[in-house]
């Protein structure tokens, strides 16, 4: 099954860069120690799809999704929405700086795929 290299010193932090996998988008966020600390305010228990943000993440510094909307499907725009993170125009469903739906249509956060680091690399799939 193929696999996704991204040389991580190529994002440099509070940059998102989108990479394509098995045919589908992949955002890759290299998050500021600001935006880390905001998805980690969050009360969890007050989300429709309840998760923490270290259950989303394997660095903190690092946020990789898929990038397909979980209403219908559409690629959200990075940088953009009511929480920091993305928005999907479509029908309007804004996501967080953790990727987790907030407000709109959409029933669950944005997906994580299987990813690994090694040495300076991100491996997806
Ligand atoms: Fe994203 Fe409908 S597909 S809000």
């Amino acid at each position: 099954l193929a696999k996704a290299e991204v040389e991580l010193a190529s994002i440099p932090e509070g940059k998102n860069v989108t990479i394509k996998w098995r045919g589908k988008p992949v955002f890759i966020r290299h998050r500021t120690q600001d935006e880390i600390t905001e998805a980690n305010t969050v009360n969890v228990q007050e989300l429709r799809d309840p998760q923490q943000d270290a259950e989303r993440v394997k660095k903190p510094e690092w946020l990789v999704m898929l990038g397909v909307c979980t209403h219908l499907g559409c690629v959200p725009i990075g940088e953009a929405g009511d929480y920091g993170g993305w928005y999907c125009p479509c029908h309007g469903s804004h996501y967080d700086i953790s990727g987790r739906i907030r407000k709109g249509p959409a029933p669950l956060n944005l997906e994580i795929p299987e990813y690994n680091f090694q040495e300076d690399k991100l491996i997806i799939g």
